[in-house]
């Protein structure tokens, strides 16, 4: 069911950026926030589009110290004739709900939430870039407010939708990058919350993430929790390769993310005629394929980069190349596509593309 929005609009607009090469993702914010609360008696209520600020919440708030938190990243892009557009909306929608039902929290209504992120994007729509390659990234996510230290699911929670312009995430262009086979640290394990977007997943991320980049990698390679023996995801992407012609991903089975990202390149792959198989891919496979030069591409998938191509491989100490530092066709096709539907510049036959206005 849709709710009245009630807008209340800031008078001292702030400045938006004019220099996107100085913009630090998620570092600026534009002018209003969405914001709705939910308690177990009268449901989700007070929908309100607010100017971007901080709020007052009781420190005993469940949200600081179980972490019952979700969130999801999307992005709304602006075409050359000057329409804003989202991608797969629903998607996003979608996980959410799956996230908050692995977190024991209310999923927000479908129709709720596609009027919440058009309402806020309509208030702020200056702030959606129109500098070539630049979007208005999007951070629905919601929270447990309940005071109280007992370990048992919120009675209340706040959803927020924060907008944050950000820049070509490859200003310089599409470079390999080189990335370390994790076999230490574990990001998710099945049966836990891979699968969901929950901030949990992420804390426990940084410590693998940090300590390869002081090695002089951009990403870690993450192994399954179980066996460290399979590939799940790259950083926060999801992971393909290219291997004797055919696209190989991991399969969901569980600890990874359903990327949206990941979706949409397999149905563009399958589209062009590529065999795209989703399975268990161990990384002695990997190395198999490696040794033998039948390893072609690899490249992450995620909202924020789009596709990553992955240029050298570390595991055990011992350096890989993949395509000897170039970018693969496959690679950079995919991301041609895939950001060509997103602003506009290729037609969508695939009705990926949500109008705002
Ligand atoms: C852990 C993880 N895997 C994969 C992805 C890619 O998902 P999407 O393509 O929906 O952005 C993300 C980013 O959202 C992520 O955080």
């Amino acid at each position: 069911m849709i709710q009245k929005i009630e807008i209340t609009k800031r008078e001292d607009l702030r400045e938006k950026p004019t220099d996107f090469s100085q913009v630090k993702f998620g570092k600026t914010f534009s002018d209003h926030m969405f914001l709705m609360n939910f308690s177990n008696d009268k449901g989700w209520h007070d929908a309100r589009i607010v100017p971007h600020g901080p709020i007052s919440i009781d420190l005993g708030s469940m949200v600081f110290h179980y972490a019952q938190e979700i969130f999801e990243g999307m992005k709304a892009y602006r075409t050359k004739d000057d329409k804003i557009q989202l991608f797969r909306p629903e998607e996003n929608f979608k996980r959410m709900a799956s996230s908050a039902k692995r977190l024991s929290m209310p999923p927000v209504d479908k129709d709720m939430f596609l009027e919440a992120l058009t309402s806020l994007l309509l208030v702020d729509q200056e702030w959606v870039p129109k500098e070539s390659g630049a979007s208005l990234y999007i951070r629905p996510f919601m929270i447990a407010t309940d005071v109280g230290l007992g370990v048992q699911a919120s009675d209340s929670y706040l959803f927020c939708i924060l907008t944050s312009p950000v820049g070509n995430y490859y200003p310089e262009g599409l470079n390999p990058i080189s990335v370390l086979i994790e076999d230490q640290d574990v990001r998710a394990v099945r049966g836990g919350t891979g699968e969901a977007k929950c901030g949990g997943n992420y804390a426990a991320s940084i410590r693998a993430s940090a300590k390869a980049k002081e090695k002089g990698f951009s990403q870690v390679l993450w192994l399954d929790g179980i066996e460290q023996k399979y590939v799940e995801e790259v950083g926060a992407m999801n992971v393909m390769f290219k291997v004797d012609g055919k696209i190989m991903t991991p399969s969901l089975n569980g600890s990874v993310l359903a990327g949206v990202t990941r979706k949409s390149s397999m149905e563009l792959l399958k589209n062009w005629g590529y065999e795209v198989e989703e399975r268990a891919i161990s990384v002695d496979e990997l190395m198999t394929y490696i040794k033998e030069g039948r390893l072609e591409e690899a490249f992450g998938t995620g909202t924020a980069a789009v596709i990553t191509p992955i240029g050298q491989l570390n595991y055990k100490g011992e350096s890989f190349d993949i395509g000897a530092g170039e970018i693969g066709p496959v690679t950079q096709k995919l991301y041609e596509g895939l950001t060509g539907i997103q602003w506009g510049r290729i037609e969508d036959t695939y009705g990926w593309t949500v109008p705002i206005k």
